[in-house]
């Protein structure tokens, strides 16, 4: 509250003691304290409500157990709905990883089409690297499977249309792997956007910051690594044919061919949380990039710091970067003008804005004291002042432990279960997508990105 009071009535017209004694009681700013909740998440089972509460599991098989794949089986293991049936990774150490992930032997294989064969499971997990979602994701809809796909949904802007349609025109559900979309921090603070307490918004900023091996990707090739123990020829696919080279398996982030680089590892949560915030589901009408690769010269293909300003609909700014040598908090803070509301951690703050009528001050230092006491006086005769309403800043807190990855695959079984829609559906995802890749193309291009909506692609 105090940097309401340094920003409101108080400061701005240079007052003194005998200002406010002159302008009455009214003026003073009414203390206001923090209202804290503590979320309750609802219940993995309560979310799948219907039949599939009534104890039918949702069968699905895992395609792709790396990193990602092993930590949603992980996740999983607590969602009562979902039962993994099947594993399959063309990397044999992954799918050994993936095993232990879910706990449980089940059928492990290089090919995933050979779940798809099988008429008993309902749905699939695809934690591919990102260019070979479009195929698996395709190859899984014709087969009549319900699909859960890790972000970025698309390798290229053709791809995510591609996905749309199938999933459109084969009535399939697909929900897109952006956790925090489920997540009841951002459910909280997309209500509160919602309800108009802002007032209006134009500027959203978000950004994460990372200065770790891990969090540039450089991550270690794993022993034994050979290329008997893969099918190089299914992870290649059809990008640039290569020979085997582990680098490029176990960092594919770091290259075009089969990544998107910061933009659609880590801008792709940062617009998917402003779209789940804001409610604008859309592409941005404009990208502007800038960066640098400065640290991280190892022969990646993109850089380690990549900044973007978006425009989207209705007069939205949205402003985002990623820097890959330094560490940061990661927030997501919205501008309103009549509160600003910033998502951190496990934290949700809304804080009134101080929107009374004030006199202009700062011209005043300039004016002799007996000018502007005049001028203060007949300011406040003019202008009388209602006792300052600022209401008590709110903050939400998630529960210690609280897993989104659980509530999003919740969310994907529950809708396979009654076809309701998914939170993170394929327009969705594949709007964010776009985004990202409007983010390097204008890095690339070194031009502003548009978004031409006729022809579905981007033009410099
Ligand atoms: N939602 C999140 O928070 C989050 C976090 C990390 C990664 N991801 C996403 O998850 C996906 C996987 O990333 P990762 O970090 O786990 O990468 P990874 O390289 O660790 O895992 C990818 C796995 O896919 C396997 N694979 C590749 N082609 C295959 C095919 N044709 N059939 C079966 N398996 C195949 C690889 O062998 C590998 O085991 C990416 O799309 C990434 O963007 C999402």
């Amino acid at each position: 509250m105090a940097d309401l009071r340094e920003r409101g009535i108080m400061k701005v017209p240079s007052l003194t003691r005998r200002d406010f004694v002159r302008m009455g009681a009214g003026a003073a700013v009414a203390g206001a304290a923090i209202k804290t909740t503590l979320l309750e998440p609802p219940s993995l089972l309560a979310q799948a409500a219907g039949e599939a509460a009534g104890g039918r599991k949702i069968r699905f098989a895992s395609i792709g157990t790396g990193i990602r794949g092993s930590d949603l089986l992980r996740s999983a293991r607590n969602v009562p709905t979902g039962e993994c049936v099947g594993i399959a990774d063309i990397y044999d150490m992954h799918q050994k990883s993936g095993v232990e992930a879910w706990g449980k032997e089940v059928p492990t294989t290089r090919d995933y089409r050979r779940f798809l064969d099988d008429k008993s499971i309902d749905a699939v997990i695809v934690a591919t690297s990102d260019h070979l979602h479009k195929h698996v994701v395709l190859d899984a809809v014709a087969a009549g499977k319900d699909v859960y796909v890790e972000k970025p949904m698309s390798h290229k802007v053709s791809d995510g249309f591609e996905i749309v349609e199938a999933v459109q025109n084969g009535k399939r559900i697909l929900q897109t792997g952006s956790q925090r979309v489920s997540n009841i921090l951002f459910i909280k603070a997309a209500e509160i956007y919602a309800s108009g307490k802002l007032g209006d918004v134009h500027y959203i900023e978000s950004h994460t910051n990372r200065n770790s091996p891990s969090g540039a990707w450089v991550y270690p090739i794993a022993p034994g690594f050979t290329p008997e123990t893969i099918d190089w020829k299914e992870f290649i696919r059809d990008a640039p044919p290569r020979a085997f080279d582990p680098v490029r398996f176990f960092r594919w982030r770091c290259f075009e061919d089969y990544g998107e680089g910061l933009a659609g590892d880590l801008f792709v949560h940062l617009i998917s949380g402003f779209q789940r915030v804001s409610g604008i589901n859309a592409a941005p009408a404009r990208a502007l990039s800038t960066g640098s690769l400065t640290h991280f010269k190892d022969g990646r293909d993109f850089p380690d710091l990549l900044a973007t300003y978006y425009e989207y609909p209705n007069n939205m700014v949205l402003a985002l970067h990623c820097n890959q040598n330094y560490q940061s908090e990661e927030p997501l803070i919205v501008e309103g003008s009549e509160a600003g509301m910033i998502l951190e951690g496990n934290r949700l703050t809304v804080t009134p804005q101080n929107t009374r009528p004030q006199p202009e001050g700062y011209s005043l230092d300039g004016w002799t004291s007996e000018l502007k006491h005049q001028y203060l006086a007949e300011w406040y005769k003019a202008n009388p002042q209602p006792p300052i309403q600022i209401e008590a800043a709110e903050e939400y807190i998630l529960p210690r432990g609280y897993d989104d990855t659980a509530a999003h695959l919740a969310n994907f079984f529950h809708a396979v279960e009654t076809r309701e829609h998914v939170v993170e559906d394929e327009v969705f995802g594949n709007h964010a997508a776009i985004g990202c890749h409007m983010a390097n193309y204008s890095y690339f291009h070194k031009s502003v990105a548009h978004w031409d909506e006729e022809t579905r692609s981007i033009k410099g």
